[in-house]
């Protein structure tokens, strides 16, 4: 076969080629399995070494060529639809805007809490995790809250049935999460700062501001010299750094029996010009740890002190996104979630 001969015959009839039906009808022709040149290559192996070796160079080349013939008349082909095409309907319309592609998001508690982790992050503070299955003993007992304590009214609790009738101690989801001050005190020696944030669950008839399930940020500080005054400087700073404005701190006396003394702290923010944030809201409970814990957890006596609150990060996010509703979080309404 006359290899001259085949590619110039190619080029000549490619040029005749007017649309992507009639090139694919020359690749079939030309560069196809029955095409002249395939078969040339299958004749191949009937020659000598050497005349095999020559043969099929020169025919390689003309393939290289025949092929980047096909590629560059496909392109000019295509680009030639594209142009026709444009502003009418046929085939492709690129004046149409298109369709918007929806992306998710993390959750509005998600983000808060990554927030708050962040700026606690800053100051030192350390992750730690525990438990929401939680033991009755961690849960209540170890923060001085015995079965018979009336303060075990302010938890309403979701009981876990018990395997075996004999069950060390009762098993429950927890109420809050207090429960890791021991658990960490337990196994670490002061001086330190840790949050755990985590989700509780409690017994709960729900309504705008009850949900059997919700999230805290525990923290404990113990060190030698640690006092109320360094949680308000504290908690102060980590406020003005989540909400992005001034905010006034106050607290008022309280009781809870794994701290001594034991507070409420409230929040009100001060934005100029807004009097409808102008009212003092609670956002969590707070204290200097309890001697009791100290003593539990095997520390040596009189040497430490520290304090520790439980933040309800739902109560910040309602405050931060002025959300009305507690129960909107765990509802999966898209138009809510959208808002974020
Ligand atoms: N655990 C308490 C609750 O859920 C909140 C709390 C109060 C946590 C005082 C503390 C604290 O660490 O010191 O109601």
């Amino acid at each position: 076969m006359n290899l001259e001969q085949l590619e110039q015959k190619a080029k000549e009839s490619i040029a005749l080629v007017q649309d992507i039906q009639g090139l694919e009808k020359w690749r079939i022709q030309y560069l196809g399995r029955k095409s002249a040149l395939s078969l040339f290559f299958n004749s191949l192996s009937k020659l000598s070494l050497q005349e095999r070796k020559k043969q099929g160079e020169k025919a390689n080349k003309i393939r290289k060529i025949l092929t980047n013939l096909y590629s560059s008349k496909k392109t000019e082909l295509e680009k030639d639809v594209f142009e026709s095409n444009k502003g009418s309907s046929s085939l492709l319309d690129i004046t149409q805007p298109g369709d918007k592609k929806t992306k998710g998001h993390l959750h509005p508690l998600t983000l808060i809490t990554r927030d708050i982790v962040a700026s606690f992050e800053k100051m030192g503070f350390s992750i730690i995790e525990g438990p929401e299955i939680e033991t009755e003993y961690y849960n209540f007992d170890a923060l001085n809250i015995p079965a018979d304590h009336p303060a075990r009214e302010m938890w309403d609790t979701l009981w876990i049935k018990p395997k075996t009738k004999n069950q060390k101690s009762k098993m429950l989801l927890r109420t809050h999460t207090s429960p890791m001050q021991v658990r960490y005190m337990e196994k670490n020696q002061p001086p330190f700062r840790i949050i755990v944030p985590g989700r509780c669950f409690r017994y709960e008839a729900t309504d705008a501001s009850h949900e059997i399930q919700f999230y805290q940020i525990e923290g404990l500080m113990v060190g030698e010299d640690i006092n109320l005054s360094n949680f308000k400087a504290i908690i102060s700073e980590i406020i003005k750094d989540i909400f992005k404005h001034k905010v006034s701190v106050r607290f008022r006396p309280s009781f809870f029996p794994f701290v001594s003394p034991g507070v409420e702290v409230d929040i009100k923010q001060e934005i100029k010009g807004d009097q409808s944030n102008d009212k003092w809201l609670e956002i969590m409970g707070a204290g200097m740890v309890h001697p009791d814990l100290f003593k539990r957890v095997g520390y040596e006596n009189n040497r430490w002190q520290g304090f520790a609150f439980g933040l309800g990060i739902e109560r910040v996010a309602m405050i931060k996104y002025k959300i009305n509703d507690i129960r909107l979080f765990f509802n999966p309404d898209i138009r809510f979630l959208e808002q974020f």
